[in-house]
């Protein structure tokens, strides 16, 4: 057994695949391939980060990880995630693979931020208390600013708020305290938008009217991904495994509840992955018979190199997934740099200039879109590097 990739864990701590990932990294502990995976330097998601701070507190039960992948550009702003892992190696991994997955999206889209993630050890619903985010808002702080943090997965505005007692270095906080308010709809805005550029570069058009739109998880983002393509006359074909949710969206946007069993061989226009990650893998991609990918999900790509090359061969446009859901990192930037809600959707409305750029200088390089956008994101580290 061989673990051939950073980002192998990426889907690590997705129901479905869960057991899988941590029998594979099981494994190779137990190998002679051990010093590949070694504590913390060694771990196949390290990637030369700055800093990575374990924190533990008895009383609360706390016990988080944060990951400062880069702060070249700025001060690394990322979200806490907490999800009940099930094992440390895993936590560790997703932090790494968050953080530096934050670096790329802040300096595609042209942000003075650096990349950080934290994740919190433990069942939100059960053992997130107003204590516990306290004592994290604590570690935070001590931080001094190098780490601000904001909500991701298992995590409310209500505990920013209180997080934000404790610590200024917290972003996502709601309006009624100054905060920009829920991120969703302003990422799916931005998703919208890399989709519509997608269009234009594969279609010659932008106007998704009666195009063939497959969303896939109708969560947050998707949900107000749905109302935008259904406002522009879109078919839209909805799947997520929360039935009740699929029911009260189709209502709403009289959209259609995909009804079959395997979304990836369906003829599309987009498929629009807005709930896992990973999704785009060996398996999947022999399959798709979609023309473009652009989705709200984080790590579409099970590998990055090689699925990026697989769909740019198969002629499937891909709208790098860290450049269109940059949306709402734009929306909590606001609160750092005090922009008002018009600037936050001019900036999230650019996504559209920034991926069509990007498409087309993946093609004139002949490398995946992927890679077209890591380089400019890299380039813009490098440069700044090099001022100081
Ligand atoms: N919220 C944001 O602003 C934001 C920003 C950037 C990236 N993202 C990414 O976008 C994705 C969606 O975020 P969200 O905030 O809408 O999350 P969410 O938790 O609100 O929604 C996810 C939805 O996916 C569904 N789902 C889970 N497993 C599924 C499966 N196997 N098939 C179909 N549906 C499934 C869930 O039932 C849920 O309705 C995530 O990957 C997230 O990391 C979100």
């Amino acid at each position: 057994m061989k673990l051939t990739t950073k980002s192998y864990f990426c889907t690590a701590f997705l129901e479905d695949e869960q057991n899988n990932k941590i029998a594979m990294v099981t494994e190779v502990i137990n190998t002679n391939e051990l010093h590949k995976m070694d504590p913390v330097f060694g771990q196949l998601s390290f990637d030369n980060h700055e800093q990575i701070v374990f924190c533990n507190d008895k009383d609360t039960g706390l016990k988080a990880i944060i990951g400062i992948h880069n702060t070249v550009l700025g001060p690394a702003l990322g979200g806490t995630r907490m999800w009940n892992y099930t094992s440390e190696w895993e936590a560790l991994n997703d932090v790494l693979r968050l953080s530096r997955g934050m670096t790329y999206k802040s300096a595609v889209t042209g942000l003075n931020l650096g990349g950080g993630k934290a994740v919190l050890i433990g069942d939100a619903k059960t053992q997130k208390t107003p204590e516990l985010m306290l004592k994290f808002g604590e570690f935070v702080n001590s931080l001094g600013g190098k780490y601000i943090t904001a909500e991701d997965v298992g995590m409310a505005t209500s505990d920013m708020d209180l997080v934000r007692t404790v610590t200024p270095y917290v972003t996502g906080i709601s309006e009624s305290k100054g905060g920009a308010g829920n991120p969703s709809p302003v990422t799916a805005y931005g998703v919208f938008m890399g989709m519509k550029a997608a269009a234009k570069y594969k279609f010659g058009s932008d106007v998704l009217e009666d195009k063939v739109i497959y969303v896939q998880g109708i969560g947050n983002v998707g949900e107000s991904l749905v109302e935008n393509l259904s406002n522009e006359g879109a078919k839209v074909y909805i799947s997520d495994i929360n039935q009740d949710r699929l029911e009260e969206v189709r209502d709403k946007y009289s959209v259609n509840i995909y009804g079959g069993d395997n979304i990836y061989a369906e003829e599309m226009d987009i498929y629009a992955p807005c709930a896992l990650g990973a999704t785009v893998n060996d398996f999947t991609i022999n399959q798709l018979r979609t023309k473009i990918i652009a989705g709200a999900a984080n790590n579409q790509l099970a590998e990055e190199q090689k699925h990026g090359k697989m769909l740019r061969e198969k002629g499937i446009v891909y709208a790098p997934d860290f450049l269109i859901n940059a949306g709402g990192i734009i929306n909590v930037y606001a609160e750092l740099e005090n922009y008002d809600r018009k600037e936050i959707m001019r900036k999230t409305e650019n996504i559209y200039n920034t991926t069509l750029e990007i498409l087309k200088k993946a093609d004139v390089d002949n490398i995946t879109t992927h890679q077209a956008a890591f380089n400019i994101a890299q380039a813009r580290i490098d440069a700044r590097k090099n001022e100081k």
